[in-house]
């Protein structure tokens, strides 16, 4: 029997988990900065390592509680070394590294992205459904949108990635452009039904180059020049209004803020990245060789109407997402990719640096 302690710091969240045995978890603790980032409409990288600073211990020290674990009971630590905020990034892994050398145990340097890919193959996993590679992954979040082809968990091609902002970028740009606060893409997801997908329409280009490559950032632009060329001071300052009443205002009252135009705005939005994670899903699965699988897994692939529209009828693959919980960051996805390491005896160095730019693999 094997235990690994994770840590994940790597963006707003700090994150803790115990896993054994590749599948079992023991224990999963997040804390999220959301509240500190709120107002400003992004992650403020110095408040961002200030707030793991205060989390740190105390994630760390629940994780270990819930699990009923002492720290010989520990086989490895493992941490996201990549990529990520540097600050953020240094306070997981100087931890994890302190927690090595006084327990005695080895440091495991886990990739931040491969940890979103692991958080599919585990629970698929525990579902008795394992992944079959060949896979495709489609990694979308708040810092990644990634295509990889996985000949298996471990061996990574970078088949596109994106040229400027992630997906979940967009979201939450166009979230905080809309008043909707920090993050945009939960309410985003939640509000899009209330619109028409095609009431406005929005036309992303083909990349030159590599066509399995990324842009949000012309779309962004589309919104803005939306917004400007509207009068819409009166619904934001109801819907900034909202918000500082309440966090976390219900659907309810979010639509009685946001007038029938918004709300066709937000569903194109979301149906025009919807519509380009789905063509280039669906193009990296017919060109990667023999794929069996589609992997979806980031923050972004909470997302409803992703969840809808990419599915084996429109991808030609089996699609695997991870449960909501598993979909944002967490430390249980950094346990989980660790497992393999831990195996094969692939420790870290307790002079491993934090590397902000980290790649998983090299584009070909
Ligand atoms: O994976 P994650 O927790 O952090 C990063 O590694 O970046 O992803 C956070 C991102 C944010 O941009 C957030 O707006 C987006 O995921 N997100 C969503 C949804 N839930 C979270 N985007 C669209 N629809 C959602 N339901
Ligand atoms: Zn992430």
């Amino acid at each position: 029997m094997s235990r690994i302690l994770a840590i994940e710091s790597s963006c707003d969240e700090t994150a803790a988990a115990i896993i054994e045995d590749e599948t079992h978890v023991l224990s999963s603790v997040v804390a999220s900065q959301f509240p500190v980032h709120g107002k400003y409409g992004g992650v403020v990288p110095e408040l961002a390592s200030r707030e793991h600073l205060r989390a740190i211990v105390p994630v760390v020290r629940e994780a270990m509680e819930r699990a009923g674990c002492a720290w010989s009971d520990l086989d490895a630590v493992a941490a996201t070394s990549g990529p990520g905020l540097a600050g953020s990034l240094l306070v997981g892994l100087t931890y994890a590294k302190a927690i090595a050398f006084a327990a005695g145990i080895p440091l495991i340097a886990v990739n931040h992205i491969e940890g979103h890919i692991h958080a599919v193959i585990l629970e698929a996993r525990q579902h008795g459904t394992p992944v079959e590679f060949p896979a495709v992954a489609l990694i979308v979040s708040g810092g990644h949108t990634h295509l990889f082809e996985a000949r298996e968990a471990g061996a990574y091609r970078l088949l596109g990635r994106t040229r400027d902002d992630a997906a979940g970028e967009a979201f939450d740009k166009v979230g905080k452009l809309l008043g909707f606060g920090y993050p945009g893409g939960p309410v985003i997801d939640r509000l899009a039904p209330y619109g028409d997908p095609h009431g406005v329409r929005f036309t992303i280009a083909r990349m030159k180059g590599n066509t399995l490559d990324f842009s949000f950032s012309g779309l962004k632009t589309a919104v803005l020049r939306w917004v400007e060329s509207r009068d819409m001071a009166d619904e934001l300052a109801a819907r900034r209004e909202l918000l500082r009443n309440n966090a976390r205002p219900s659907v309810e009252e979010w639509l009685r803020a946001t007038p029938q135009g918004t709300r066709d705005l937000v569903a194109s939005f979301q149906w025009t990245v919807i519509e380009e994670l789905l063509r280039h899903a669906s193009e990296a699965a017919d060109k990667s060789e023999g794929a069996r699988s589609l992997i979806v897994s980031g923050g972004v692939a909470c997302n409803s109407g992703l969840r809808a529209a990419l599915t084996q009828a429109s991808t030609g693959l089996p699609v695997y997402f991870p449960s909501a919980a598993l979909s944002t960051d967490n430390a249980v996805m950094i346990a989980a990719a660790a497992f393999p390491k831990y195996r094969r005896g692939e420790f870290a160095d307790l002079g491993v640096a934090a590397e902000p730019n980290l790649a998983l693999a090299d584009q070909t």
